[in-house]
């Protein structure tokens, strides 16, 4: 196996937001394949394209009714043939997501399921007899607001479903889906596909004897999904030990066509996080806490090194994705959220691993306005309190024309006041220091300086919480997120800066000790 991904940066697309060909309003394949040109300049070696498949859309594609098909409102396999034909003849390798916790509803397999107790479907699905009260069988609660359960009258069972009562849960007990699975990798990857982002990774098993999770919080706010959520200890619903052999399985599915799964980890502890790339299983997986925390720049720091400490194969970094509020929000907007956004994006390149950028989040934007009457997202939609995750969602500002160039005329799927010009691409492409053009900048460095991702890492003495030094052979990565300079001692050598995330990034000679400007970080290698 070549490995591709080592080295390699990838680039994460919501096919509904990114670039609409046919002008219906919502994003498409060949959309997509139009802009194929300005990810090249970008300098990104991957993209991952969200769920296209053929779907009802309650939750935007992760709900999928057929995982061979692609959904009409985003084309057809024409399309995507051209579009992985174009990526590859321009060197851009093709992610796809796998949605393997559930189907759809209205899936052909749950759709025979619900025919009763004895068709040969029933099994694909997790079904348990009512509790003596007549209630759900146990206290598992679905992230997107009240129980994980659905009673189905028909049969007097009721199904699991860990998002919504149309996302019912499939049995990964039971061999025929491991057999359907296997098959549908194999169909993508016979298309060319160079890899798979798989959903909800950590979800996949059950406890067999579906206990009870530990209740470890009070919830003060019953309508909000998140909380209730997160009020349970997620011992038997989440991150089963026996889930992992299901991704050794898959290893080997596509071992042959060289593609790379990167799994949706969020395990009960950081410790746990590297399970899943062990023993040839997935390949990397992302690790989703940097991307949902506020600005506390000492706690993401802890975070980074100790998950960077507990595996020496792959994570994929994010600050953000597609399920959470922009990190220039979180981190405190405008450009104070950009600085911190990028001075922490530049450290995490030289984790090694396989780190990705978010739509948009080149661009330094903020989250999209959306007015109440027009959220989309079912956290928000079928919750009194849910926070839901449109905001990130809005569509790509690629220029200054009706919506954004998005779309020829229509209005966009998710109705948002057009960004400012200087959001746009058009506009930042012309200024060299715009954060569009650092981004691209550090992209570029991390490809010219091979050892800031590959040579063993070396955790250096750091002055401040919030202050960290990491040593890859030749390079140097140093970061300062605290309000305030920080002087720190440089190994033996002779050093240069090579890239800085903040304004002035032209390479210059450091000497010890060196001062950090506040909330910027560095990259350093000795010289030749
Ligand atoms: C995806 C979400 C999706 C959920 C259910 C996730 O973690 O990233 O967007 O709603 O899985 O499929």
């Amino acid at each position: 196996m070549s490995r591709w991904w080592q080295g390699a940066v990838g680039y994460e697309i919501y096919p509904r937001s990114f670039a609409d060909s046919n002008d219906d309003g919502v994003g498409d394949l060949e959309g997509i394949r139009q802009r194929l040109p300005y990810l090249d300049w970008l300098g990104v070696d991957a993209v991952w394209i969200g769920p296209f498949y053929d779907s009802p859309g309650l939750d935007h594609g992760y709900d999928v009714a057929d995982y061979r098909a692609v959904n009409p409102i985003h084309g057809d396999l024409v399309d995507f043939e051209n579009l992985i034909a174009d990526a590859h003849g321009r060197g851009i390798r093709v992610i796809v997501d796998i949605v393997p916790n559930h189907s759809s509803s209205q899936h052909f397999w749950f759709r025979e399921a619900q025919q009763g107790r004895s068709n040969p479907y029933r099994d694909y699905y997790i079904w348990r007899d009512p509790a003596a009260d007549g209630g759900p069988p146990n206290n598992w609660v679905s992230h997107f607001g009240g129980p994980a359960w659905t009673l189905d009258e028909a049969s007097g069972q009721y199904w699991c479903h860990l998002f919504l009562p149309e996302q019912p849960d499939l049995n990964w007990a039971n061999p025929a889906v491991l057999d359907e699975f296997d098959a549908i990798l194999r169909f993508w990857c016979d298309r060319g596909v160079d890899g798979f982002r798989v959903d909800v990774a950590h979800a996949l098993m059950k406890d067999p004897q579906l206990r009870d999770n530990p209740q470890q919080l009070p919830v003060a706010d019953p309508t909000n999904p998140k909380e209730v959520f997160d009020s349970f200890e997620h011992l038997y619903d989440l991150d089963q030990d026996s889930t992992v052999e299901i991704f050794k399985r898959w290893n080997k599915v596509v071992a042959p066509y060289d593609a790379v799964l990167i799994g949706e980890s969020h395990p009960r502890s950081i410790d746990r996080v590297a399970r899943y790339v062990r023993d040839e299983a997935l390949h990397t997986v992302f690790y989703l806490d940097p991307g949902r925390m506020g600005w506390a720049p000492g706690e993401i720091l802890d975070k980074l090194e100790a998950v960077h400490r507990s595996t020496d194969k792959g994570i994929s970094w994010i600050i953000d994705n597609h399920d959470e509020s922009r990190s220039v929000t979180r981190f405190g907007g405008g450009e104070a959220g950009r600085r911190r956004s990028l001075a922490v994006m530049t450290f995490m390149m030289a984790l090694g691993g396989f780190p990705f950028l978010w739509e948009g989040q080149e661009l330094g934007l903020v989250d999209g306005l959306i007015a109440d009457a027009h959220l989309e997202d079912p956290i928000a939609t079928r919750n009194e309190h849910g926070i839901g995750r449109d905001r990130t969602r809005t569509v790509m500002p690629w220029d200054t024309s009706h919506a954004n160039g998005f779309a020829p005329s229509a209005e966009p799927w998710l109705p948002a006041p057009p960004r400012h010009p200087e959001e746009t691409v058009e506009v930042q492409r012309q200024d060299e220091e715009s954060w569009l053009n650092r981004h691209r900048r550090l992209l570029a460095v991390r490809k010219a300086h091979p050892d800031l991702w590959s040579a063993p890492p070396e955790w250096l003495p750091s002055p401040a919480a919030a202050v960290r030094m990491l040593g890859r052979g030749s390079t140097l990565a140093l970061t300062n997120l605290d309000a305030v300079a920080h002087r720190v001692e440089l190994p033996a050598g002779s050093w240069h800066i090579f890239y800085q995330s903040g304004p002035a990034a032209a390479t210059r000679p450091v000497t010890s000790p060196f001062e950090m400007e506040p909330e910027t970080s560095y990259l350093l290698v000795t010289a030749i």
